[in-house]
């Protein structure tokens, strides 16, 4: 990914400390927030400074190799560690995987703190690879002219690089096709609207924000050609968690028969939920739907309420679209049909 022309990645460790780009300033401010000990990883992961499947497990991954880096030979150190951080967000998949890949590639290890960080390196180097590896895929299915619509943000700000979701529709511009993108809002934390537009914005893809209730407006009168959403966590029968919304986008793409595509990393498919009901969805704070922080006139980000006051709200982070919606997976390992997933894990 190119910020300002400029290359990175949403999160990598230098020595001990963990750097990641501070997704609650943008689109307004780019700033890089760097976390020193793995409690510090773990309150950036909670406090969503770094959120999205993939950019979840890699930082993970890093806070892992901080733990054991902190515990200088005291594996139960390094076990507390583990629990705090999968204790932080409880939905994306990614994170358990890492988690678990680094505390059992370094636990035996003789140099555990080297082992760890060069395990949590090697996942983050996976992530990137592997949605490169869906853009490809991914750009099979895009055909010239496409409009496209996404909900989220599953491009490279919610990965290491590259993006998943997003991923075909880079690979397709980059070979020279017209895309355009219609951008679901996706409230109540606004991840179309500020995350996935400042980045279609820096790759200069053309693409407009929808409400979020306005899909079935776009798809009736036959604007959309296909849609696009990430991952959270994928079950074993191909029901797929992504963020809260995304269960009704299927819905109607089926009505108006618009293709409706999931992209994931294989490392997002859980083999332990056998269907959508097991995985466990993130219930997060009512000032997420009460309040919104914009950019006044005089720059400055100021949070507002944005409701009657006094009324509470409910917040589910995600939802669980049912395989029978999915018209098809696009992974690293090439494009499936969800029943097929099993086969992929
Ligand atoms: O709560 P978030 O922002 O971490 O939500 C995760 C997501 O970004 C989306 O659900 C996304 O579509 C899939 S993860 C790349």
């Amino acid at each position: 990914m190119k910020v300002n022309g400029k290359d990175y990645r949403t999160v990598w460790i230098n020595g001990s400390s963990v750097f990641l780009i501070e997704q609650n300033l943008l689109p307004f401010e780019f700033k890089i927030h760097e976390a020193k000990k793995c409690q510090d990883t773990c309150k950036a992961i909670k406090d969503m400074v770094v959120r999205g499947a993939g950019a979840i497990g890699a930082t993970a991954g890093f806070a892992m190799a901080q733990a054991f880096i902190e515990a200088q030979g005291d594996l139960s150190y390094a076990e507390n560690g583990k629990k705090y951080i999968e204790a932080t967000r409880p939905t994306a998949q990614n994170l358990f995987y890492a988690t678990n890949r680094v505390f059992n590639a370094a636990r035996n290890s003789k140099t555990p703190s080297e082992t760890a960080i060069a395990e949590a390196q090697k996942i983050a180097d996976e992530d990137a690879e592997a949605c490169r590896k869906i853009g490809e895929y991914g750009n099979e299915l895009i055909k010239d002219g496409s409009n496209i619509e996404t909900h989220c943000n599953a491009g490279w700000l919610a990965f290491v690089d590259w993006g998943s979701a997003l991923s075909p529709v880079y690979a397709a511009y980059r070979n020279g096709k017209k895309v355009f993108v219609y951008v679901d809002e996706t409230r109540p934390r606004s991840q179309g609207a500020r995350l996935t537009v400042w980045e279609l914005k820096n790759e200069g893809v053309e693409h407009a924000i929808i409400a979020d209730n306005a899909g079935a407006h776009y798809m009736s009168q036959g604007k959309v050609d296909m849609i696009i959403v990430g991952a959270d966590r994928i079950a074993s029968n191909g029901d797929v968690a992504n963020k809260i919304g995304t269960h009704e986008k299927a819905i109607v793409a089926k009505e108006y028969d618009v293709p409706f595509y999931v992209a994931a990393p294989t490392s997002t498919i859980d083999m332990k939920c056998k269907s959508g009901s097991d995985i466990p969805i993130e219930e997060r704070s009512e000032d997420e739907v009460l309040y919104q922080t914009g950019l006044t006139k005089d720059n400055r980000l100021e949070k507002v309420l944005v409701c009657s006051p006094g009324s509470k709200a409910f917040n589910p982070s995600f939802d669980v679209t049912p395989a029978k919606y999915i018209t098809g997976i696009i992974t690293e390992k090439g494009i499936v049909k969800p029943s097929e997933i099993k086969g992929l894990a």
